[in-house]
């Protein structure tokens, strides 16, 4: 199995630096939090609940992984609900293997999220945590808002990232956490570039063996 498994927390580079990876290696990608935001996301749209677990897990086994969409689903208000909806052990479940399922794609693939090399691949042969502090984390969404010509709140964008975090990483069913093999990567004070090319490091010494 050639799956790459990228985790850490929200803002912390790991969508840019997987879809460089994918590209540069030829494998399929899967943002995992797309599969949590679409879930969130139908439920909104429909009206229902955020708290019934039932209904929230009978969505998840429904979603068509080949209709994620980021700009669909990039609002704040869906990695909200999405952030809820991710507590829920059926949820997970059912994500989980969907994900599973998409992990085995030829020639390879790369996934990322919070918990794919602690739960998801355990058995994938790279596995990068990609962090940074929680102020450079919110500094970059907060200028990314700017160049795209919209309004931001510094102190807003911190105080969400903190809690953001607090729930993916306090929550008892698979909490965002290194896996005991996993190479770190701290991009508070590395360029993208850096941590492209640390990356690419781990990963070609692991695909040789
Ligand atoms: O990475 P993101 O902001 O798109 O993720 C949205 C939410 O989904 C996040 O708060 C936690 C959850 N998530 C998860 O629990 N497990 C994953 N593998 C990916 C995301």
């Amino acid at each position: 199995m050639k799956t790459i498994a990228i985790d850490g927390p929200a803002a912390a580079g790991k969508g840019t630096l997987s879809r460089r990876i994918a590209d540069v290696y030829g494998f399929h990608h899967l943002d995992t939090g797309l599969t949590y935001r679409a879930t969130a996301k139908a439920l909104l749209d429909r009206g229902l609940p955020l708290d019934d677990e039932a209904v929230a897990a009978d969505v998840a086994r429904n979603l068509d992984l080949a209709g994620l969409d980021r700009s669909v689903l990039s609002a704040h208000a869906i990695g909200e609900a999405a952030s809820k909806i991710a507590v829920m052990p059926s949820v997970r479940r059912a994500l989980v293997e969907a994900q599973r399922a998409f992990a085995v794609r030829e020639p390879g693939t790369v996934l990322d999220g919070r918990d794919i090399g602690t739960v998801v691949c355990p058995d994938a042969p790279v596995k990068l945590y990609v962090t940074a502090s929680a102020e450079v984390r919110a500094k970059r969404r907060y200028d990314e808002i700017l160049a795209g010509g919209g309004v931001a709140d510094y102190e807003t964008i911190l105080e969400d990232i903190r809690r953001r975090d607090e729930r993916d990483m306090g929550r008892v069913d698979s909490p965002l956490k290194p896996a005991d093999d996993a190479h770190l990567l701290d991009t508070s004070e590395m360029s993208i570039e850096a941590a492209f090319s640390a990356a690419r490091s781990f990963i070609d010494a692991a695909l040789k063996q």
